[in-house]
């Protein structure tokens, strides 16, 4: 772990039921956190004011996406305003979910969260590559584009944080080594320091997403340029999503 606050999110997915979600609520109401982590969990929208009005104030809740401007006729979609009007003050934008299985793409993606920033909610900026890109040597340059395109638009790093989730990582129980998650969080974090400014790359958290569990974590966690986690299937149980933001160090 290198900058700032070590930082762990849960996101939930496409997952849960009012049930199944009350008790995930009440391990993490009664489970022991270190205090010097940010910890946020992503509910499914329908969800939020559940998890709201019943999770820990010492949890934070972000959404799965945003609409991409002001709210209106835009059926299905829901606006920054919303989110923030009923007390969700993070998002997940640009997640690869997002990009490859529904199409969006790094344009509508780096309009979404300059947009959300000036709404005032805090942005988790995803990028990373696919297996055929890693396999092609395109690693770094997939990412630096996807980078490139959140900055054309954004114009203040303060309120985001770079999830780097390597597409061949995610749900798929291959976690990348800790040697290849620094490779890339190095080289993102290189990006910035040329791209934007050495401040926001030594500021800006670069937190790794893809298969990370109770067991990986640590070594993970050990990483200079690590600086925490984006936890998709092991934040569906609050026990082992615990250890995986205790494993700050
Ligand atoms: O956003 C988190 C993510 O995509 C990783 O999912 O299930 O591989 O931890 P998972």
């Amino acid at each position: 772990a290198g900058s700032g606050k070590f930082f762990v999110g849960g996101n939930w997915k496409c997952n849960g039921t009012k049930d199944s979600i009350s008790k995930l609520v009440s391990d993490l109401n009664s489970a022991k956190l270190e205090d010097d982590v940010d910890v946020v969990v992503a509910p499914p929208y329908i969800y939020i004011d559940q998890v709201k009005s019943s999770l820990t104030d010492r949890i934070e809740i972000s959404a799965q996406n945003s609409w991409v401007g002001k709210g209106g006729a835009f059926t299905g979609e829901i606006s920054a305003e919303q989110l923030i009007d009923i007390g969700c003050n993070w998002v997940i934008l640009g997640h690869s979910e997002r990009r490859h299985v529904i199409g969006e793409d790094d344009q509508f993606i780096g309009k979404k969260a300059a947009y959300a920033l000036d709404q005032n909610l805090k942005v988790i900026a995803c990028i990373g590559e696919k297996l055929d890109e890693r396999e092609a040597g395109k690693t770094f340059d997939v990412c630096f584009q996807q980078m490139k395109a959140f900055s054309d638009y954004v114009t203040s790093w303060t309120n985001v944080v770079v999830a780097y989730e390597p597409v061949w990582a995610i749900g798929t129980g291959k976690v990348a080594t800790p040697q290849q998650a620094q490779e890339v969080h190095a080289a993102v974090r290189g990006w910035l320091k040329e791209n934007i400014s050495p401040e926001v790359a030594s500021t800006t958290r670069i937190i790794y997403g893809g298969s990370v569990n109770g067991s990986n974590c640590l070594e993970l966690a050990k990483q200079e340029d690590i600086d925490g986690f984006l936890v998709g299937g092991a934040s569906l149980k609050g026990p082992e999503f615990a250890t995986i933001i205790n494993s700050a160090t």
